[in-house]
This record gives structure tokens, C-alpha cells and sequence, in this order.
């Protein structure tokens, strides 16, 4: 079971967009997803049509909770194309406003991997997807701790990139810092760049900088368009709502992209 936390402090940029959109086409590629949702917003569930719950809070502060009572099942007719006969394989744990409660674990950095591991042990993941929010929480380092892979997403403009020079910074702290206590050291799948425009010449400068910066790990642009926010509107992914569309298949390429991603970091 592999973690991919995705991230970037900036709001609005299209985080919740992508992990959803990534969860529920590895879901349709046959593989065992669960989304947990780290953004008091709770956006994540409000994506798929369903409501914000206290699920993150109850899971991790209060006793005798089990994940029978807080897990949900994404309906697959909020993420399947018509005539998709697979099961639904796609869980999620959903966020509220009591997220903001739920406290750092200074005794304990290990917490939220280990709720993640035990929700694993449970459902039998392939892959549990973390959506973040802008708003920095109490137990941020936990969630950045228990990742095999951040997934950024970014806007095509300048200061956009600013944010992410930052967070790729504070992930090269985390992996010095915490040598000693993991065995693994957190990776960078890939970068995606969202609401990007056709042909400007704005968008193809800001596109050679970013690939500059970060040889190899840009990720196909997911272009700006009205669909993605009908989508968000409709409580339906794009696979659902449109799959013939051209942003149906940018949202698949997210899927191979980020397979490949793991693949040539060997897992
Ligand atoms: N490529 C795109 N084209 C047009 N609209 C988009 C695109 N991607 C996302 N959106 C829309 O932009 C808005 C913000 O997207 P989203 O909620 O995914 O961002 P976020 O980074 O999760 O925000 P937050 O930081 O508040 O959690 C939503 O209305 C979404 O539908
Ligand atoms: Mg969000």
C-alpha cells in the first residue's frame, strides 16, 4: 500500500480536483483506493455528492471508534462511466470542521501512518490518496510524515511557483530529520500543472521554468476548463459526467502518470 499525499499550501489550486479525480481512476484501473480528507472543508466528500463528517476527527481523538463507523463507500455511480460493471473499490474517510481540533501528536509523529496502516489492514488498499488544505492544521506533520510520495499541484503562473520551491524544501527537511525514524524517505511523484490555458505565450514561459526547476517530474497540464468545476457542482467526476471528453482523458493520464511515477522509483 503506497500513501500519496497531495499538496500545496496555496488554495484553490486544484487539490481536491486531483485527488479525487486520481483515487477514482485507480479505482476503475481495478486497484483498492481510499481518500482521506485532511481539509476541515471537507471538500473531498462534497466532490463525490456526498456530505463533510467528523470521520478524520472520530477516527483519530475519540475511543471505541472503528472505521466500520466513520469509512464510507463512494457510490460508483458518482465516479464510473454508464455500463461500468467493476465493483466499487473506492473508500472514504471524510473531513469536517472539527478537523481543526484534532491536535498535534508531539509524543507520537507516527499516529496518522499508523491509523492509515490499520485502515489498510482492514480494507486491503492498494493505495490511500490524502487530500490537504490551505490552511495549515495542527497535525500537518504527521500527514507529511506518514507519505511515500507528495503529489503537487500548481497553477501556471510565476508566483504560483513560489509556494512549491517551499514546500519541496520543507520535504527535503522532513526526510533529513526523520532518517532515523522511517524507513523509507518521502518522494515527489510529480507535479501537475492545472487551469492551464491554451496556447499563451504566459503559460509556455511559465511551463519551461517549472520544467527547469524540476527535470523530469511535470506532470501533463490539466487545462482550464468549465467542465471540471460542473463537475465539482454535480457532486460527479469526469469519468461519470463526461467520459468522452477531452478532460475525461486528462484525467486518466493522471492515473498512468502517476503508476509510471512509482514504477521507476521501484514500487
Ligand atoms: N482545470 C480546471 N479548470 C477549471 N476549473 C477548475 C480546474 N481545476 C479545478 N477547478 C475548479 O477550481 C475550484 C478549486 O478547485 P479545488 O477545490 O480542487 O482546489 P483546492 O486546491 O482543493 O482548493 P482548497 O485549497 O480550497 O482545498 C473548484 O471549483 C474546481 O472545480
Ligand atoms: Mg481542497
Amino acid at each position: 500500500m503506497k500513501i500519496i499525499v497531495v499538496n500545496n499550501r496555496k488554495g484553490g489550486v486544484g487539490k481536491s480536483t486531483v485527488s479525487t479525480h486520481l483515487a477514482s481512476g485507480l479505482a476503475l484501473s481495478g486497484y483498492r483506493v481510499a481518500i482521506v480528507d485532511t481539509d476541515a472543508q471537507g471538500h473531498s466528500a462534497k466532490m463525490f455528492g456526498m456530505p463533510k463528517e467528523n470521520g478524520l476527527y472520530r477516527i483519530l481523538c475519540e475511543e471505541e471508534v472503528a472505521f466500520q463507523d466513520v469509512v464510507r463507500v463512494v457510490p460508483k455511480e458518482r465516479y464510473a462511466p454508464p455500463g461500468y460493471e467493476g465493483k466499487p473499490t473506492l473508500f472514504i474517510l471524510p473531513s469536517d470542521k472539527l478537523t481543526v481540533r484534532i491536535p498535534t501528536d508531539n509524543q507520537n509523529p507516527f499516529a496518522f501512518r499508523q491509523m492509515l496502516d490499520a485502515m489498510d489492514e482492514l480494507l486491503g488498499l492498494d493505495f490511500i490518496i490524502v487530500d490537504t488544505g490551505p490552511t495549515a492544521s495542527m497535525f500537518d506533520g504527521s500527514v507529511n510524515f506518514a507519505a511515500n510520495y507528495f503529489l503537487y499541484v500548481t497553477e501556471m503562473a510565476h508566483l504560483s511557483f513560489d509556494g512549491l520551491a517551499e514546500s519541496v524544501r520543507e520535504m527535503k527537511t522532513l526526510n533529513k530529520q526523520s532518517g532515523n525514524y522511517r524507513t523509507w524517505e518521502t518522494q515527489i511523484l510529480g507535479i501537475v500543472p492545472n487551469k492551464t490555458r491554451y496556447n499563451t505565450r504566459v503559460q509556455r514561459r511559465s511551463s519551461e521554468e517549472l520544467s527547469k526547476e524540476f527535470p523530469g517530474l511535470i506532470w501533463q497540464s490539466v487545462m482550464l476548463a468549465t467542465l471540471w468545476e460542473e463537475c465539482a457542482k454535480n457532486g460527479q467526476m469526469i469519468f461519470s459526467l463526461d467520459p468522452d471528453s477531452r478532460e475525461a482523458a486528462q484525467g486518466y493520464a493522471l492515473v498512468e502518470q502517476a503508476l509510471a511515477g512509482m514504477a521507476a522509483y521501484g514500487s
